[in-house]
């Protein structure tokens, strides 16, 4: 595996195959996401985005405690009101590339995922967790409210009812409770490797067409908040690139040689 540390080094980046692992690293406060991590993530994202190479993303935090224990509560209790008010700015300027359909980003829950750290994981396109994760949005217990995108991803992603019973309960739900309510897409058995999981678990990604893939995140994606009939254009759009491309002859001329496509993004 190639690697690539940040000034800072509270993020990495480095690359296993066609998928690129990103991976919080800070242990000693549960991989909460202090200002300077913010901004290292959006270093990493701004790279990447140049990169034609990566078929996948992997966003994940070292060891197997903590995915991300969500804002940096001790630098918090510092902030005063402007600052934590830019740093919710900063949570859509610098992690946006997170849900930006290019390449398919997936998380993978290797512990707590809490607050802001939940929010990151809802970015992703795919959430696999290990058994032992845990995951919640208590800010309300807190006195505040999910304030990276959370109270507007989380309904989108398991439903009105039940994004209100995490937020307003502040639940703390286990990985296969979070399993069951629609909000991971996958556990694996306690004791196995997360990460060697996630790439088994993505391989279809990595090698599939790049091309379609992110047309299908764009045309899924339009699904929230568009008018049918808007949707289904997006589709079409979406589906004519597609039907332009090397990649869908490729498709066909592998199916009538009995062979394996070999997918170029173009
Ligand atoms: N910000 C900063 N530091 C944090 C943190 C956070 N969000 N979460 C944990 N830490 C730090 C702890 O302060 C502790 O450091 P210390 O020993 O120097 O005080 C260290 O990480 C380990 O945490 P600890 O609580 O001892 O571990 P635990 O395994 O018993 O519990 C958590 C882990 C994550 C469940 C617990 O720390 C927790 O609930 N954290 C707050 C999470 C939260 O509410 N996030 C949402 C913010 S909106």
């Amino acid at each position: 595996m190639s690697e690539h540390s940040t000034a800072e080094n509270n993020v990495s980046l480095a690359f296993e195959g066609r998928a690129a692992m990103v991976t919080l690293r800070r242990p000693s406060r549960m991989n909460a996401l202090s200002r300077a991590t913010v901004l290292e993530l959006g270093d990493i994202g701004r790279k990447l985005a140049s990169n034609t190479e990566v078929r996948a993303i992997i966003l994940t935090g070292e060891g197997d405690k903590a995915f991300c224990a969500g804002a940096d509560l001790k630098e918090r209790a510092g902030m005063s009101e402007p600052e934590v008010l830019e740093m919710l700015h900063l949570y859509r300027s610098e992690l946006s590339w997170l849900d930006t359909p290019k390449v398919p980003v997936i998380a993978a829950i290797n512990g707590v995922a809490l607050g802001g750290g939940l929010e990151l994981a809802l970015m992703c396109d795919l959430r696999i967790a290990a058994a032992h994760a845990i995951l919640g949005l208590p800010e309300t217990s807190l006195g505040v409210i999910p304030g990276a995108g959370g109270t507007q991803r989380l309904p989108r992603i398991i439903g009105e009812a039940r994004a209100k019973q995490l937020i307003l309960l502040a639940e703390r739900l286990t990985a296969d409770q979070a399993l069951e309510f629609g909000l991971v897409n996958r556990v694996i058995q306690a004791g196995a490797d997360l990460l060697s999981e996630t790439l088994a678990w993505i391989a279809p990604i990595l090698e599939g067409a790049p091309l379609a893939q992110s047309g299908a995140l764009t045309a899924i994606d339009a699904a929230f908040g568009t008018p049918l009939s808007e949707g289904f254009d997006v589709e079409l759009g979406q589906y004519e690139a597609c039907l332009k491309s090397e990649d869908r002859r490729e498709a066909l001329q592998a199916f009538a040689e009995k062979r394996k496509p070999v997918f170029y993004g173009r």
